[in-house]
């Protein structure tokens, strides 16, 4: 009896270690083939499966990725904005759509430690989510290590900050122009807190489209998948996320999240209508 307990102990205690060591957002895209292994039919009916995964494994993978429900913005209608109800959820998808709470400040925000294009000020836009903060930390040291020089522009904005600079940005090209880069307030990732903006030295540590045909952009565009990051408005996207391509602006969203989006060429929003809600 006790040798049992004592296995059974063992056991549970392997299955919570386990389970705590992946932090990771739990996401499902692989349905167990059922146990053939006394089953013949059930085995012929596997094979046929495998092979209908290899001949089309993109589809399949689509057809079977699922998030949980948490991870799905929640909406509720105020004064016509479609406003964001969980809106610490890490993949919240802020856009021309969907707005935040003008009220909404990530209450984990931190300051990472990376090279900033403004140096050692202590202000707003050096922030980011704790989670994102890490993660941005853990990109910049790689891109060190294979002589990429990356800066951190600007990260967290209030909504009044957000306002201000749309404002200042109708001021100078009109609003049709001006919304086709800056975000109203309450509809720009940078609120979030898991967004950042990065430049290089090669093009003054300015947000500038040719930061593309840098080594740092060519680098970021390549390699911010695998610390969680997605280049958020890509070229020829612009259609579906509503501006203007950003080669310098990077969203949070995890690493599998953004592998699963990098691999596929996803937006958020092309992401959000492929992935099944739990
Ligand atoms: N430039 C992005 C769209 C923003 O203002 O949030
Ligand atoms: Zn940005």
């Amino acid at each position: 009896m006790w040798v049992i307990m004592k296995k059974l102990i063992i056991t549970l205690a392997a299955a919570v270690l386990l389970s705590a060591c992946s932090v990771d957002i739990p996401f499902i895209n692989e349905k167990p083939l059922e146990k053939a292994e006394k089953n013949p039919q059930l085995a012929e009916r596997n094979e046929q499966t495998k092979e209908n995964y290899a001949s089309n494994a993109k589809g399949e993978e689509e057809s079977s990725l699922a998030l949980e429900a948490a991870y799905f913005n929640a909406i509720k209608e105020v004064n016509g904005i479609k406003e964001i109800v969980n809106a610490t959820n890490t993949l919240a998808l802020v856009n021309k759509e969907f707005a935040l709470p003008g009220s909404y400040i990530p209450d984990d925000l931190v300051r990472p430690k990376v090279p900033f294009s403004f140096g050692n000020q202590d202000i707003e836009k050096s922030y980011l989510r704790k989670e994102a903060g890490s993660a941005l930390e853990k990109m910049f040291s790689a891109a060190k290590e294979s002589n990429i020089h990356l800066f951190a522009v600007s990260g967290y904005r209030s909504y009044a900050r957000q306002e201000s600079i749309l404002n200042n940005e109708i001021g100078k090209v009109g609003e049709e122009e001006a919304l086709q880069a800056v975000a109203f307030p309450g509809k720009s990732e940078h609120q979030t807190g898991l967004a950042m903006d990065i430049s290089s030295e090669s093009v003054q540590y300015l947000l500038v489209e040719e930061f593309e045909d840098t080594d740092e952009g060519k680098w970021l565009k390549e390699n911010a998948h695998r610390f969680g990051f997605i280049l958020r408005y890509p070229k020829d996207k612009e259609k579906i996320t509503g501006y203007q391509f950003e080669p310098w602006h990077f969203r949070y969203v995890g690493e599998k999240n953004a592998q699963i989006m990098y691999k596929n060429g996803w937006t958020l929003e092309e992401f959000f209508q492929e992935v099944r809600k739990l």
